[in-house]
């Protein structure tokens, strides 16, 4: 496993973070924790989930498997999305967010968030009682650095300017998707980063799995897979994603690595990028996942992607 600094802040991440979203539903806790536990061994030292995957139940698992080991590991949560239908029980009010930091810590039966993402911009709260509340939890050493997740380059630098007025602590770190079929990011959230230093970790590498090439046109998607528990993924395919998809594998089909190493050694190659957050359904994919790392992509290649 190689480690790079996460942005300006003396933390180092692993170039692949696990994801966790699908554990506590499609992966039960059993089949997480040995999830969790193959990417511990290789090498992988953070964990990303948030208060509202699975209800509260991928927390709940990640501090089951990090008995024993917590220090070892950087787990990154976040908090800003709806987790019941009252009126405070969404977006970033300080009211919400220490509601949901007390839940956050008992689920993952820790003492302390290594980094606190909120994880939408919240357009109805001033971002000063946001970020105030973030740096409170700081000071009183609930979290140990703060994240934006979902924020566009002028949300971060609105939160920035805030900062600076206040004397706050600032995000070290941005979560926005990135794959090879959602490259919004290039034109101005990317640049952004790398002039302010900021920390790149990207979701949704393999697009929920369409990326590993398992899925095709009117075929039924493979038994256990992330399509057969929630149709709604390949509705947002079009056809001609379908195409884009042909080539990919073609190129991973010369370069003899799947289609999976292949999708994730690209973001990799993307000296911006910190690391992309990759999930899994088995150790096994794990594993496969992690040896993109090996994956050479020349610039000539790169372009036919
Ligand atoms: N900040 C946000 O708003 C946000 C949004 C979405 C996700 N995230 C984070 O990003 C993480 C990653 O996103 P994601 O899990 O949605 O998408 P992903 O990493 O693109 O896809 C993961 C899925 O692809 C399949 N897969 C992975 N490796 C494979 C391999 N080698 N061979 C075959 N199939 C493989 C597995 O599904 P099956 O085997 O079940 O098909 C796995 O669950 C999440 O877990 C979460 O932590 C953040």
């Amino acid at each position: 496993m190689n480690y790079k600094q996460l942005g300006k802040s003396g933390l180092k991440v692993s170039r692949i973070c696990l994801g966790s979203n699908n554990f506590g539903a499609q992966i039960d806790e059993t089949a997480a924790i040995k999830i969790i536990l193959k990417a511990l061994d290789l090498g992988i030292n953070i964990i990303d989930t948030a208060d509202i995957y699975t209800h509260g139940k991928s927390e709940e698992i990640i501090g089951k498997a990090l008995k024993g080991r917590r220090d070892d590991v950087i787990i990154a949560t976040k908090v800003g999305m709806n987790v019941g239908q009252g009126p405070n029980q969404t977006g970033l009010s300080r009211k919400h967010i220490l509601n949901q930091i007390k839940r956050s810590l008992k689920s993952l039966e820790t003492d302390y968030i290594d980094v606190y993402y909120l994880h939408r911009f919240d357009l109805e709260t001033p971002l000063d009682e946001s970020l105030l509340t973030l740096n409170d939890l700081i000071r009183e050493g609930k979290v140990r650095y703060i994240a934006c997740s979902n924020f566009a380059a002028w949300q971060i630098a609105k939160s920035y300017e805030v900062c600076e007025r206040l004397d706050l602590e600032k995000f070290i770190a941005v979560q926005p998707p990135y794959n090879l079929l959602q490259r919004g990011i290039e034109n101005e959230l990317l640049p952004f980063c790398q002039q302010e230093m900021m920390g790149v970790l990207t979701y949704t590498p393999l697009r929920g799995g369409i990326l590993t090439g398992k899925y095709a046109k009117n075929r039924p998607p493979p038994a256990g897979s992330r399509a057969e528990f929630n149709p709604r993924l390949l509705e947002r395919m079009d056809k001609n994603e379908y195409s884009i998809l042909e080539n990919i594998q073609g190129v991973a089909k010369c370069l003899g690595v799947t289609m999976s190493q292949l999708a994730i050694a690209w973001i990799l190659r993307n000296p911006i990028v910190t690391a992309p957050i990759v999930g899994a359904s088995s150790p096994e994919q794990v594993e496969e996942n992690c040896n993109a790392l090996e994956v050479k992509i020349d610039d000539e290649t790169s372009k036919t992607l």
